[in-house]
């Protein structure tokens, strides 16, 4: 791009449209053989926003992931990264990923991978600014050692710094943390939380639930190649939990309870998800109700779910 646009043209009109998201999708499908890994997959990641795609093994996340990249032909359905079509090489020189899977030459060094991937990207980085990236990841003294000889955190590691080194508006990271030690992990979480701070955005696929829950924006929840659910974690979250312990429980006061909100129920502990938000004569009234039913009333205590549980019963509700 060059300079400002001269006044009154369709330049600077376009220029005044909001930046387009940094992923932008609608009804992915993928079919491998007779299996449906994707069915109809659409969402959006903004500039800036690290967002968290979560669900099963086999749920088709890495599956979206290639097609976003262009790296997977979808069957259906449409891609836009940072407003271009996923098949420009444009768009995607802008673009870190790491992959789930991966594996460089045993016989580079660290830094000659990076320099090899930064080249592939077409990006000028100096020299310096690539060691940057090296040291982000914790590898700057194995700068000079072989490939081969890492571990494979170590190697997940270089994949980050191979992500991050040619300047990209949003990295896409499947797994980063898969092999990493619990310091490592924490690496990664200040890591993101850097990238978001520059404006870069995130969509980061990873088991590790609480990592998510701690950097992460907006969550997309895949199941079965779909979005069962979405939304920021506030959204997905705002469900508050009511824990109490209780004795002499019968069928009509647990249908009291039912009525509150989801029942799950252990030994002697009854957990009600309430609705996001609660009258706040919700709680007071359930008791009385309880009490007035014979139930023998032990503890009450405010809960909040965690994203971990928020998506397990997410699941569950899809598999029943
Ligand atoms: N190249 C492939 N050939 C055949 N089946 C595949 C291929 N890639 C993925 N699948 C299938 O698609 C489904 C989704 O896989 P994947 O996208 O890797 O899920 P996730 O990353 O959520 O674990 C799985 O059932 C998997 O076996
Ligand atoms: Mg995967």
């Amino acid at each position: 791009m060059s300079g400002p646009a001269p006044a009154g043209t369709a330049g600077e009109l376009l220029a005044d449209l909001p930046a387009s998201p940094a992923v932008w999708c609608s009804g992915l499908r993928k079919r491998y053989r007779r299996r449906t890994a994707v069915d109809g997959v659409s969402f959006t990641v903004g500039r800036g926003e690290v967002v968290g795609l979560l669900g099963p093994n086999g749920a088709g996340k890495t599956s979206v992931i290639k097609m976003l990249l262009d790296l997977v032909r979808p069957d259906a359905g449409e891609v836009l990264l940072l407003g271009r079509p996923a098949t420009d090489p444009q768009a995607r020189a802008r673009v870190g990923y790491l992959p789930e899977l991966f594996r460089y030459q045993p016989w580079l060094t660290a830094a000659e991978v990076l320099r090899l991937h930064v080249r592939l990207s077409g990006a000028a980085v100096p020299e310096a600014e690539r060691r940057e990236s090296l040291g982000l990841v914790g590898l700057a003294d194995r700068a000079g050692d072989r490939v081969g000889g890492f571990s494979k955190g170590m190697q997940q590691r270089l994949g980050l710094a191979v992500a991050l080194a040619a300047r990209p508006e949003l990295v896409v990271l499947d797994e980063p943390t898969s092999a990493l030690d619990p310091v490592g992990r924490a690496d990664v979480r200040d890591l993101l939380l850097s990238l978001r701070a520059r404006g870069v955005a995130v969509l980061l696929n990873s088991h590790l639930i609480g990592e998510v829950e701690r950097v992460c924006d907006r969550v997309v929840i895949l199941d079965k190649g779909r979005v069962v659910a979405a939304g920021t974690l506030a959204e997905l979250l705002g469900q508050r939990e009511l824990r109490l312990r209780l004795d002499n429980v019968g069928p009509q006061a647990e249908a009291r309870l039912a009525a509150a909100g989801q029942l799950d129920h252990s030994g002697d502990t009854f957990t009600v998800a309430l609705p996001a938000d609660p009258d706040p004569a919700t709680v007071p009234d359930l008791v009385a109700d309880l009490v007035g039913l014979g139930v023998r009333v032990h503890a009450v205590e405010p809960g909040r779910v965690s994203l971990e549980e928020r998506l397990l019963s997410i699941l569950r509700e899809e598999h029943a």
